[in-house]
């Protein structure tokens, strides 16, 4: 994220600072300084080391260096770069060092504080080392310009400051301390009683800017009173209340930024002609109503950015049409929608014009492109259709075009864009397009770009640009109809830039490099095309390794233990063999996703999983895997997903794992598991366990009461995020559980499976004894298989307290006793057998019972009655009310439906195109909701 808000209101006012400043020390006969200020100087210059990484500025340079006692004694400091005497008094009256690569601290015995005439003192970007602010800032009764900004202070503003009733220009903004480019923390914090006082005390003031200051509290109403205000800049304040609406009626008010203060509340009023507005920026805040029409009345504004705030109003408002001036407009993830108003065709002037993750209907307007300045073009995210317009290739100052996830068609030919050169981030994924690229490309005018998103274009050939690509970070090529072998140059294309590579589902046969080429890449996307050969092996910076269902064959090499960042490896439906390396389980500490499985790995699964483990799904389903599980398991805590079906596993039940407070699905079928399963011993038996999957095992004695009953209110597919920022490039990844699960007397396989969905398979393992009461209370329950065991007894009539079953498996036991009336209440069962066993009586009538086929019940020489041959001799009366039959058709609670999977990253630019930038799905819901975490961790950073 951009730190400073373009705000050039600021830096304008810098400038002419500064120029005041030179303009003084130029053409001025230097008057002498009193030597106790020279000292001082001296001395202050003294305390610091020059440091160029002090300052963050390119134009960054020491001006302190030429601070020097001329020979032979003194000499004025009047003349020293960065001072400011008074004409008269000769008194130092102005201090500019910013951008001065000062590193060190300040406190309050600092010379500085000896400099008592000061007006001005500008220290912005340097770096101060975490000092706090000192509260003999006091000392300066004089000072009408204050510039802390961006200098690593850090603690709490001094309550001092509001002594300084003269100042006029107060700027505390940007102390944070960054964890990556666009990642950092607040270190100032200013008390909501000392923002008061600051308020309440300086009057005078006209620019105040205490963006990324922490202050945690509502804005004070009597900030309405400082009527000479031109510059408001409060982003990312933690601000929350409402926003003292009188604040946009301050008559010289020019620049106004609340930016990042989600729980912000406020509206916009009516505006009027009078307004000096130049800036207006509320994005991601709560504010909300309407966009008045009169919004058209700010002639001035140049810059109006309200994304991702609340305002409702069916259409785009028509009058920003008025704003001519405009050079940036985002009014992105609020509810506009309709088609692009013709009117916005006067915006001529607009730099970047943003309207995503809205509802956009209709054409994209062939008028945008006469706006030649446009740089930066945002309608991702919406509904979009029609083709790109051809006019698009006269927008040559254009850098960033995104126009990902719309319904636009057509044939796009690469050729549009070849002549704008400043291009370098293009995202046309998931429309309906076809993307063609004519062969003989010349690679001297082919644009150079660093993100280039094509996914579902229906691409039928590596497009041969890329071939002249030297700086891509990131290219996804997903889901296309890519054929046969990868061209050798796309091997050595971006070799030193390019992050991550998405060639997933196409129809690529290659054998790739043993070693993959791209010296930086954090994620390569392999998954399901035919490419063979043995597994390339990446270079250690990588994160996400994604080389699923292809026919990958040979083994894993040791060297992948190199990548001890990884954090997703997923290299199932292979055929991959041999052992796996033992240091699967524990060789990066990042690693979340572990999925091995349709291989034929044999020998021991990974034996050692350290403390503090990330590892939140592991499937090593399908494989020869043999011996004991781990016990270093039951390090993993974060552990959702646990799959070690059809195997060779040779164990008894791993009850330890009961202490996982993550673990929701255990499947183990088709093992060689065996013995009885007790209570653990510690009293936390898999709290959140929701799967369970024992089938084709050799397990004995009682059913396993290791099964919570927890409801769960939501209704979405469960999956695994993996989200990771590296050095400003995020990238975003949500994985589904999926399984195999037998219900309804078939297993099938489920690509995604819902948050809802409980199910308690022990079938075809050797347990016996009753069936214990306690699962007539697991009323979540959605499928129920306790076939093929010994269990004698008769059917507990609570199984008629699980509303929700599905499907009911009892057949092959050696179950007696009638079949309990209530099991006619199950409206949603579509799949019940009891075969098999020694049930007697009539089949209860009159109910859906009675509709389901006789295999249902064979085997049980004592039953009769519908839809058995056998009638029964004297049937009993019908209960006295049936109940209803309800819905129990459709596929109920399963839904297929592809794995999808999310992708995508920003790179170093503001967090609202970081946002915009990194889901790319079809699932809104999915994308709020990373959306969501991805704001909740910026919050928290
Ligand atoms: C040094 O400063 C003093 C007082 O400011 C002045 O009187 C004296 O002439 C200066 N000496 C030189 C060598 O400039
Ligand atoms: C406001 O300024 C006056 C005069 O400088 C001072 O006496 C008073 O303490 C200040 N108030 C606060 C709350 O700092
Ligand atoms: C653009 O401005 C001109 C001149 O004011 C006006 O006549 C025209 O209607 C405007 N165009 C649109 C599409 O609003
Ligand atoms: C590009 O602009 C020129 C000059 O305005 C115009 O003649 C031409 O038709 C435009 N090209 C397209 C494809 O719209
Ligand atoms: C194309 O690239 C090659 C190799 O980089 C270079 O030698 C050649 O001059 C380039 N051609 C043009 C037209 O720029």
């Amino acid at each position: 994220m951009g730190l400073l808000d373009i705000s050039i209101i600021r830096m304008v006012s810098k400038l002419v600072l500064v120029l005041l400043l030179f303009h003084h020390v130029v053409i001025a006969q230097y008057p002498s300084c009193p030597d106790e200020e020279r000292s001082a100087l001296l001395q202050f210059k003294d305390s610091f080391t020059i440091d160029k990484s002090a300052s963050r500025s390119t134009d960054a340079y020491p001006k302190v260096s030429s601070w020097k006692p001329a020979e032979g004694g003194n000499s004025t400091c009047c003349s020293w770069e960065g001072v400011e005497c008074d004409e008269k008094t000769g008194h130092v009256i102005g201090l500019d060092l910013g951008s001065s690569c000062l590193h060190g601290s300040i406190n309050s015995n600092s010379s500085l504080f000896r400099l008592v005439h000061l007006q001005r003192l500008n220290l912005f970007d340097n770096n101060f080392n975490y000092s706090q602010i000192p509260p003999r800032i006091r000392n300066f009764p004089s000072l009408t310009h204050l510039d802390l900004s961006t200098c690593v202070f850090s603690g709490q503003v001094p309550s001092e400051l509001s002594l300084l009733s003269k100042l006029t220009y107060l700027d505390l903004s940007g102390n944070v301390v960054y964890l990556s480019e666009d990642e950092y923390r607040p270190l100032l914090k200013l008390e909501a009683s000392d923002l008061g006082s600051l308020v309440q005390n300086l009057t005078s003031l006209e620019v105040l800017s205490l963006s990324f200051v922490n202050i945690s509290s509502a804005m004070p109403h009597s900030m309405a009173n400082l009527s000479s205000l031109t510059a408001l800049h409060l982003k990312g304040c933690h601000l929350f209340g409402e926003f003292p609406v009188r604040i946009f009626q301050l008559p010289n008010l020019e620049s106004l930024s609340v930016r990042y203060n989600q729980d912000l509340t406020g509206y916009f009023p009516e505006f009027n002609r009078s307004s000096p507005l130049m800036l207006l920026k509320v994005s991601y805040t709560s504010f909300f109503g309407n966009v008045p029409s009169s919004i058209g009345n700010l002639d001035s504004l140049q810059e109006l950015d309200v994304a991702q705030c609340n305002f409702s109003e069916g259409l785009v408002p028509s009058s920003l049409g008025n704003l001519r001036q405009l050079t940036y407009l985002d009014i992105s993830a609020n509810k506009f929608g309709g088609l692009i108003p013709d009117s916005l065709a006067n915006l001529t002037q607009l730099a970047t014009f943003r309207i995503s993750t809205s509802r956009l209907t209709g054409p994209i307007p062939p008028w945008l492109g006469n706006f030649s300045k446009l740089e930066y073009l945002d309608f991702a995210f919406n509904e979009l259709n029609g083709s790109i317009p051809a006019s698009f290739s006269n927008l040559t100052n254009l850098q960033i075009l995104y126009l990902h996830s719309n319904s636009l068609s057509g044939v796009v030919e690469f050729q549009m864009f070849q002549n704008l050169q400043f291009l370098y981030q293009l995202q046309l994924n998931w429309n309906k397009i076809d993307f063609v690229t004519e062969s003989r490309i010349v690679n001297s005018t082919v644009p150079q770009f660093t993100i280039l998103g094509l996914s579902f274009c229906n691409i039928r050939e590596f497009p041969s640009f890329l071939q002249y690509q030297k700086h891509l970070k990131r290219l996804d090529l997903s889901r296309n109809k890519i054929r046969g072998q990868v061209p050798k140059w796309m091997w050595n294309t971006s070799i030193e830039t390019l992050l991550l590579l998405d060639i997933s589902q196409n129809f690529i046969s290659d054998q790739p490099p043993l070693f993959l080429p791209w010296v930086n890449l954090l994620c390569i996307r392999f998954s399901s095309n035919m490419f063979h050969g043995s597994l390339p092996i990446p270079p250690p910076t990588m994160r996400e390794y994604a080389a699923a269902d292809n026919n990958f064959t040979g083994e894993i090499s040791p060297l992948l233990c190199n990548t001890k960042n990884l954090q997703y490896l997923d290299l199932s439906k292979n055929n991959l063999s041999g052992m796996l390396p033992q240091c699967l389980g524990n060789f990066s500490d990042q690693l979340i996703l572990l999925l091995l499985e349709n291989n034929s790995f044999h020998g021991i699964i990974p034996q050692t999983y350290n403390k503090g483990s990330n590892l939140r799904m592991i499937d090593v389903s399908h494989n020869k895997l043999q011996g004991q599980l781990p016990r270093s398991l039951v390090n993993c805590i974060m552990l959702e997903y646990l799959v070690l079906s059809n195997n060779r596993f040779n164990d008894t039940f791993p009850i330890w794992l009961g202490t996982l407070l993550e673990l929701k699905l255990l499947a183990m079928r088709h093992n060689g598991f065996y013995g009885g399963i007790g209570k653990s011993r510690k009293n936390v038996d898999f709290p959140k366990l929701r799967i369970l999957d024992l089938a084709y095992n050799d397990f004995t004695g009682a059913v396993p009461s290791v099964f919570p009953d927890i409801t769960v209110n939501k209704s979405a597919y469960m999956y695994t995020n993996v989200i990771y920022n590296v050095n400003g490039f995020w990238i975003v990844n949500s994985v589904d559980y999926q399984l195999t699960i037998a219900t309804k007397g078939l297993e099938r396989y489920y690509p995604k499976i819902r948050e809802e969905f409980a199910s308690f398979d022990i079938s075809c393992n050797k347990f016996e004894g009753k069936i214990p009461e306690f699962i007539g209370n697991l009323k979540e329950l959605r499928s129920l298989n306790l076939s093929h065991n010994i269990l004698t007894g008769s059917i507990p009539s609570s199984l008629g307290n699980l509303m929700k079953l599905e499907s009911l498996d009892l057949s092959k036991n050696k179950l007696s006793g009638r079949i309990p009336q209530q099991l006619a209440q199950l409206n949603f069962l579509s799949s019940f057998n009891v075969s098999h066993n020694n049930l007697t009586g009539p089949i209860p009538q009159g109910t859906q019972l009675t509709s389901l086929n006789v295999t249902s019940y064979e085997g049980n020489p004592g039953l009769c009655g519908d839809p058995l041959p056998k009638k029964c001799g004297n049937p009993p009366p019908l209960p006295p009310s049936t109940v209803d039959e309800g819905d129990s058709s459709s596929e109920g609670i399963f839904e297929f439906d592809w794995k999808i999977v999310l992708a995508g990253c920003g790179s170093g630019l503001v967090v609202g195109v970081v946002l915009a930038d990194v889901v790319i799905t079809r699932r809104p819901d999915l994308f709020l909701k990373i959306v969501g975490m991805i704001r909740q961790m910026i919050r928290k950073i």
